[in-house]
């Protein structure tokens, strides 16, 4: 249905009425939600639900993991979870509106209206995504989701449970006896999942997830031990998920690199893993803006990427006060290593070779 422009409003008013409005704003969700859900074209959303939605792609993983198992989505709002998954599901909202439009998403699955916090089912695997945001800020803190942790983890003591939440929440204060998997997508950290302990086969575990189909997972279950060295070729700037999981030196010692400094995520070797971005090292010196103005300058250094970790720098005030007005692109990586702020040019972020 084509809508745009005003003949298009006209004709969809005389058509559709006081139902207008609502049909603009599912053929624009839908629009919105295309890159996110699949088969989001005969979908209905609300502009919330839609943002609060899990990605397909991280919903088919984390389906993956619990296919051929009955599941309960206990706060399923629009259902996405439910519909990628392999196998028996229910779904249960308190929110009428989106259960209704749960089971036009989804419509061989049984919704019902239910509390999380009142379990209504029995043996199927819990699923809970409590509700993450209040007033558009992100909630970090555990007891101000809805329904609020502790609450969950009280009624579903002893059941098979996936929790997803923030990522940026402080797993190591939940005392969490299962599985913590942090779950990136193109980049962008996306969730934390807490696994109980009967669906855990990991303490920690980085999911690395790719729209183009690349999985790559890192756990606590493999060797951690790396050398301590001075730089090699490259620097590494390791995903989001392994740096958030507390998997930098596993990922590191599965390739063969080192750290730059123990405390600091950045990693470095003689060779760059696959399909990752490396920094090839063109110099090293202490930080000092000066200096490093001029030796970008040397290079006829314009366009510049910076990286930084460890050392308080504004990336986009500094490359301000570069003033660089060179034909050439460089990288920065700006760290700690040891008590000294270094900086590293770099070649301007290589793919691995
Ligand atoms: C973040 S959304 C879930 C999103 C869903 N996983 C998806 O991918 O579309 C949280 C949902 O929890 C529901 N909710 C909040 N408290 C609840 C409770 N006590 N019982 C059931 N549902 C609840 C909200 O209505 C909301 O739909």
């Amino acid at each position: 249905m084509n809508l745009a422009g005003f003949a298009g409003l006209e004709t969809a008013r005389k058509r559709f009425g006081d139902r207008t409005g609502a049909i603009l704003e599912t053929v624009s969700l839908r629009g919105k939600a295309a890159g996110k859900i699949d088969g989001a074209e005969n979908w209905l959303f609300t502009a919330d639900a839609l943002q609060q939605a899990t990605a397909s792609i991280v919903a088919k993983h984390r389906a993956e993991r619990l296919r051929g198992r009955t599941i309960h989505d206990v706060t399923c709002s629009i259902g996405t979870e439910v519909a990628h998954h392999v196998g028996r599901a229910i779904g249960s909202d308190l929110d009428e509106v989106r259960l209704r439009m749960a089971q036009n998403n989804v419509p061989n699955v049984l919704f019902a209206r239910a509390d999380a916090l009142r379990p209504c089912s029995r043996d199927a695997v819990v699923l809970v995504d409590p509700g993450r945001r209040t007033g558009g800020k992100r909630v970090f803190d555990p007891e101000a989701l809805e329904p609020p942790l502790s609450a969950v983890r009280e009624v579903y003591r002893g059941r098979d449970i996936a929790i997803k939440s923030a990522p940026g929440i402080d797993y190591d204060s939940l005392e969490w006896d299962g599985e913590v998997e942090i779950v990136s997508l193109d980049g962008g950290v996306r969730e934390a999942c807490l696994w109980s302990a009967g669906l855990a086969t990991a303490g920690r575990r980085a999911t690395v997830l790719t729209s183009s189909g690349g999985v790559l997972t890192v756990t606590d279950a493999e060797p951690d031990d790396i050398p301590e060295r001075e730089p090699g070729e490259w620097i590494i700037n390791p995903d989001g998920a392994i740096v958030r999981a507390g998997l930098v030196r596993h990922y590191a010692a599965r390739h063969g690199l080192w750290q730059l400094d123990p405390r600091i995520a950045y990693l470095t070797g003689d060779r760059v893993p696959p399909g990752v971005r490396g920094f090839r090292i063109v110099s090293r010196t202490s930080f000092n803006e000066k200096v490093l103005r001029q030796d970008l300058q040397r290079l006829g250094c314009g366009a510049l990427e910076i990286l930084v970790r460890g050392v308080d720098v504004d990336p986009d005030a500094l490359r301000k006060r570069l003033k660089l007005r060179g034909g050439a692109a460089f990288s920065l990586v700006i760290t700690r290593i040891g008590r000294d702020a270094t900086v590293f040019i770099c070649e301007a972020g290589s793919a691995s070779p």
